[in-house]
């Protein structure tokens, strides 16, 4: 009998998920030394997952990673299946039945809330929904944003939020030339928006952005950056925190911030302040957002793990948008075992765990493993350790029997009328994408209804 992993009887595995951390778990598993074939499934018609839809389309030298994984996707062990929702129109029971084993990496997609009154005011929205309506998602592309508010309120200090203070900030001559979509510039072009403000439940050592993301608020051409020299003030334990030897890029990016406060004041027609903390208490407004009130924060605890606690004494602001950029948060998925607190997948080692028992079969990576942190590049360490597991357990998962893999996938959607697209396909869209670009010297001008993609591919 043909042993699994050898060239008669390739090991199949299905990836839930086209994005960097589905990428680097093919690429680790096309790489190994035993013969694999990569069915990958992907809810979109489109592949990348948030290198597509997530990362700012004045980032394009991070999008590069493309590239790679279209690299990736040209072996012929690999099979893409997009515009196929798991858990909707295939069940984890079918993965399996047809393959010897599935890596879940679908990502972290809706948002964390506040839990403060006023939340869900019209006016008040998630950076989710901000980014995906940008970046030509189809799930947000009718959202609607009235920018027409001298001023806007951005929560969290992460480099989520930084984009979002950066696509407002920017002028329209400075994003026009990207990928952003066409419908979002429209509306961009119209904002009356002149003071943004980026505020922190904590203080300036204990921001997320990162360096290279902060400098870019030093030179934007028609935003004047502000922060408060005395808002730079650290409590002992945080001057502690910056002194320790294993933080040295906290340091870097109190720095950072420094010389953002240091710089000289240049009359410039927007202005993005940001401050530190104030923790969000209420939003009020009688139809929509009017104003929202923040309540003063202390740090407390050791140095390295300090959190915020509210003084009692509360500031406000009025503004008519707001958006909550205190991080991403997965989706559970029929069929699978979820952690509500933390919103990823159980899991040991990249073994997807039920009440402390491995699910045969079943791995997980990317954010739905680890939580909505990390760059690109973090998901590659990650897919690769989930693929370790994977490979070491080949010999449990070899029960003789033959998997039909990408095929036994595709008879059943084609019962189900469900319309796949393959990887070919995609270069269809993406060519044609590239095409409506060039007259306005972008990179591309993306599709953002599912319905227009499908109608191009016919
Ligand atoms: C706004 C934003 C900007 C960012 N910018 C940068 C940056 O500039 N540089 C950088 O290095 N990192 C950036 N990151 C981080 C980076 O994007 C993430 O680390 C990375 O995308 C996580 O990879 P993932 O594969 O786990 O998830 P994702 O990239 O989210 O991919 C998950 C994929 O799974 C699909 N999917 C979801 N559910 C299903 C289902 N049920 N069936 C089938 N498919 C499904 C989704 O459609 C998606 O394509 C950014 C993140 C965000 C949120
Ligand atoms: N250019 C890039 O490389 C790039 C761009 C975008 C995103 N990314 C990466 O993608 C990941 C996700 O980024 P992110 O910005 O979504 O998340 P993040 O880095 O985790 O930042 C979340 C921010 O929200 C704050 N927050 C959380 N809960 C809050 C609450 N209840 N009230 C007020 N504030 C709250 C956090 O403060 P506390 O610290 O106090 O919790 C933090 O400032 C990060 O790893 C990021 O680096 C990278």
């Amino acid at each position: 009998m043909p042993q699994l992993g050898s060239d008669q009887m390739p090991f199949r595995v299905a990836i839930v998920g086209s994005g960097p951390s589905g990428f680097y778990a093919c690429d680790s598993l096309l790489k190994s030394e035993i013969s694999c074939q990569i069915t990958m499934l992907e809810r979109l018609p489109v592949p990348y997952g948030l290198v597509r839809s997530g990362v700012a389309p004045d980032h394009p030298k991070l999008k590069q990673a493309i590239q790679i994984y279209a690299r990736i996707a040209e072996s012929i062990d690999f099979k893409l299946l997009a515009n196929v929702t798991v858990g909707k129109d295939l069940s984890v029971e079918e993965l399996l039945a047809t393959h010897h084993a599935v890596i879940f990496a679908h990502g972290a997609e809706t948002d964390r809330k506040l839990g403060i009154p006023g939340e869900d005011l019209a006016g008040s929205h998630t950076a989710t929904e901000f980014v995906g309506w940008y970046n030509g998602h189809p799930d947000y592309r009718d959202r609607k944003f009235d920018l027409s508010f001298e001023r806007a309120v951005i929560i969290g200090q992460g480099n989520v939020a930084a984009d979002v203070a950066r696509i407002l900030a920017k002028s329209i001559d400075e994003l026009k030339h990207t990928d952003i979509a066409e419908h979002a510039l429209d509306t961009l072009a119209e904002s009356k928006i002149r003071e943004i403000v980026v505020v922190g439940r904590r203080g300036p050592a204990q921001v997320k952005f990162t360096p290279k993301e902060l400098r870019e608020f030093e030179n934007l051409e028609v935003c004047q950056t502000i922060i408060d020299s005395d808002e730079m003030e650290l409590n002992p334990e945080s001057q502690t925190e910056l002194e320790d030897k294993g933080n040295s890029g906290q340091r870097k990016i109190y720095e950072q911030l420094n010389k953002l406060s240091n710089m000289d004041k240049v009359e410039k027609p927007k202005s993005c302040r940001f401050t530190f903390l104030k923790g969000p208490k209420e939003l009020l407004g009688q139809q929509r957002l009017e104003k929202v009130v923040f309540e003063k924060n202390q740090l407390e605890g050791d140095a390295l793990r300090q959190s915020a606690r509210g003084t009692g004494e509360t500031v406000e602001l009025e503004t008519g948008i707001l958006f909550r950029s205190i991080g991403y948060r997965g989706v559970p998925l029929t069929g699978l075992p979820f952690d509500e607190k933390s919103g990823v997948i159980p899991n040991i080692d990249g073994r997807i765990v039920e009440n402390g028992n491995a699910l045969p079969g079943l791995y997980v990576t990317g954010w739905i493993k680890r939580g909505p942190t990390g760059i690109i590049g973090t998901n590659r360490a990650d897919s690769v350790a989930t693929v370790q597991s994977l490979l070491e357990d080949v010999q449990l998962l070899d029960t003789g029997e033959e998997k039909s893999g990408a095929d036994g996938v595709c008879n059943l959607l084609q019962s189900r009328n469900v319309r796949y697209v393959s990887f070919e396909e995609w270069k269809k869209i993406d060519q044609s994408e590239i095409d409506r670009g060039q007259p306005k010297s972008k990179p591309r001008e993306k599709y953002t209804y599912v319905t227009e993609m499908l109608a191009l591919l016919g």
